[in-house]
């Protein structure tokens, strides 16, 4: 594994201040919620949908710490983006947010170095406050939407937002979450993609590498990936890149992408400082310095796309690359019993 030291100058104007929120795609966004919420150990806390005004998509928001996620669906027949969505890629994230400042500056600055921008900025309110939005395309349906507080805002999510209408009695009964911030976001990508995506965050968001592995590193016998963590100036944000590489049997990352229907994000991590009470059969990774924790849950929906893991770390700012082989070994076993460990070819 490499480690990269040099951040590159830091920018003039914009910053990105941290992950804001994720937005799932879905089919039936109350129900993934509360699966969210009773599993991992998540709150409801706000809701969009026909009771607030909002007649084409519900929007389910739900919070553990600083960790927040929303689920969408369309509300009436024929919404074609979100049913193609739907059909293509099945239940996934369709959106990650950041926390920036001057979102004026980053869109004029990504749109000169070719990003493609889906939504120019725009600014929505109500009586909490005033927030600024712009959103771009990053890889395969995949987009970042930029949110900028102009202002304190007061209100439970993000304006037009009201409270959550999602009642679950089995809630209370639970143990609290433990779970605190996301630590990463990674995005699998076809063969030979991950080294242009990655360009894509040191060019337009004025990103830089922050750590990489390649396919002599990260192998099992069978198959192999490739993997480079893109991060902020202020490191607060770490997306790892990932494609996959030859080998005898068909890659986990290639598995991914032939059920995602092309690239998309394959897992989200989120940090904890407990993770003994989180789970068991914890992994470890270590270097002179400290070391990290991790456990990985299964694919959360029917298709082997996205999973989530639970992360601790104790200075140490790796990705668990001692860890990826028994954890491929691990995730290769799943991928035989679905009669995907195919030939590669
Ligand atoms: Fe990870």
């Amino acid at each position: 594994q490499t480690t990269y030291t040099d951040k590159g100058e830091k920018p003039e104007k914009g910053k990105f201040v941290k992950f804001h929120h994720v937005t799932f795609w879905v089919g039936n966004a109350k129900q993934a919620a509360v699966f969210y919420c009773d599993k991992m150990g998540f709150e409801p806390v706000a809701y969009k949908g026909l009771e607030t005004g909002s007649r084409e998509v519900v929007s389910h928001v739900i919070k553990q710490d600083k960790i927040l996620f929303v689920f969408e669906s369309a509300l009436n027949p024929g919404n074609e983006e979100m049913g193609e969505h739907l059909m293509k890629h099945g239940d996934g994230v369709k959106d990650i947010s950041f926390q920036v400042e001057d979102i004026e500056f980053l869109i004029k600055v990504t749109k000169e170095r070719g990003a493609v921008v889906v939504k120019e900025p725009w600014t929505e309110q109500d009586s909490h406050g005033k927030v600024k939005y712009a959103v771009v395309q990053t890889y395969g349906d995949t987009t970042h939407t930029l949110i900028e507080y102009l202002g304190p805002y007061k209100g439970l999510f993000l304006p037009g937002y009201n409270a959550s209408v999602v009642k679950d009695s089995l809630l209370p009964k639970l143990p609290p979450g433990l779970l605190n911030f996301i630590d990463h976001i990674v995005g699998n990508q076809p063969d030979d993609a991950m080294v242009p995506v990655s360009d894509w965050y040191q060019n337009c968001l004025l990103f830089h590498r922050f750590w990489s592995i390649d396919d002599k590193q990260i192998h099992t016998q069978y198959s192999s990936l490739r993997s480079i963590v893109v991060t902020n100036y202020e490191e607060t944000i770490k997306m790892p890149i990932n494609e996959p590489a030859p080998g005898k049997k068909k890659s986990q990352i290639q598995e991914y992408c032939d059920y995602n229907g092309g690239p998309g994000v394959q897992h989200i991590a989120l940090n904890t400082s407990d993770i003994i009470q989180t789970e068991l059969k914890i992994l470890v990774d270590f270097d002179d310095k400290g070391y990290l924790l991790q456990i990985f849950t299964k694919p959360v929906q029917d298709r082997p796309t996205l999973f989530l893991e639970v992360i601790q770390r104790h200075n140490h700012f790796g990705f668990g690359a001692g860890n990826f082989k028994s954890l491929f070994e691990a995730i290769e076993k799943d991928q035989d019993a679905r009669g995907n460990l195919t030939a590669y070819n």
